[in-house]
């Protein structure tokens, strides 16, 4: 039975997106047999994870809808062992409200993760930022999340509130482990960034906090921008190391 894998944050804009392509694909090239799920609406792992151009938009919405059978909305990749559902029509839309009444009170998602975790190794999935319906629907199918954590000053405040917020989630899944939190975009020798990372380590228990944060570099922007993860793009990059050394850290604690 493979595991589920789910990156949540409250905040936007922090990584969640970056940190699921990268992972998903780390895990791809260790050999395990991967499925990257986009359940956020905005449907951004679309312009990361390397798919043909011209590939099929559709996804989990259109699944979701009963207009696409499940085997249509499970693209295949530059990678022989990762596979990837985007969010689907969903994400031409400005109104998102009607994907998350569906996702909220029906059993789709849960069912389909459910299945996806008897065919895979891992099943990574992104979720939009907050925890609405659609996040808690996902964790609630979880077994393991990861929050990560943007190194600017913002998060000294949003921290206790995310903790709060992740531990109302696990204790109503006892299945759910939280890994850890992931502190991303860390600028090395930027008293602010340094700080936060400081704040963070004293104030959270030590093993909630990944040890080696993921900097800040311009091939992880410039990957994103060529529509690729950073690991496949350019794997000397230390945010590349950095996803690479994390999908091996939990690729162990899976085994
Ligand atoms: N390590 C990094 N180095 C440089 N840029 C990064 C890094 N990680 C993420 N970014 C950039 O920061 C921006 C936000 O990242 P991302 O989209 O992964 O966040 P998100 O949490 O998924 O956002 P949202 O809440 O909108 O879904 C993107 O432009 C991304 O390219
Ligand atoms: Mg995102």
């Amino acid at each position: 039975m493979g595991r589920i894998l789910s990156i949540v944050s409250q905040k936007g804009g922090v990584g969640k997106t970056t940190t699921a392509v990268n992972l998903a694909t780390a895990f791809a090239r260790r050999g395990l047999k991967t499925l990257l799920i986009d359940a956020d609406p905005q449907g951004a792992v679309r312009y990361g994870v390397g798919l043909r151009r011209g590939h099929p938009t559709v996804g989990f919405d259109d699944y979701l809808r009963g207009e696409r059978a499940l085997r249509e909305v499970i693209l295949p990749t530059a990678l022989p062992w990762l596979r990837v559902i985007l969010a689907g029509s969903v994400s031409e839309a400005s109104d998102h409200s009607e994907f998350q009444r569906a996702v909220g009170e029906t059993t789709v998602l849960s069912d389909l993760l459910a299945m996806a975790r008897e065919r895979c190794h891992v099943v990574v999935v992104d979720t939009p930022p907050g925890l609405g319906a659609v996040t808690r629907r996902v964790l609630a199918s979880s077994q393991h999340v990861i929050v990560p954590l943007q190194c600017e000053p913002l998060a000294l405040q949003t921290t206790p509130q995310i903790l709060r917020a992740i531990q109302d989630v696990i204790t109503a899944n006892e299945e759910l482990t939280l890994e850890g939190i992931l502190l991303t975009m860390f600028d090395e020798g930027n008293p602010a960034a340094e700080r936060v990372v400081r704040y963070v380590r004293e104030h959270l228990p030590q093993h909630l906090v990944f040890d080696a944060p993921v900097p800040r570099t311009s091939a992880t922007a410039d990957a994103f921008a060529a529509g690729q993860p950073v690991v496949l793009r350019a794997p000397a990059d230390p945010a590349s190391q950095a996803y690479v050394n994390l999908a091996t850290l939990l690729a162990e604690r899976f085994a």
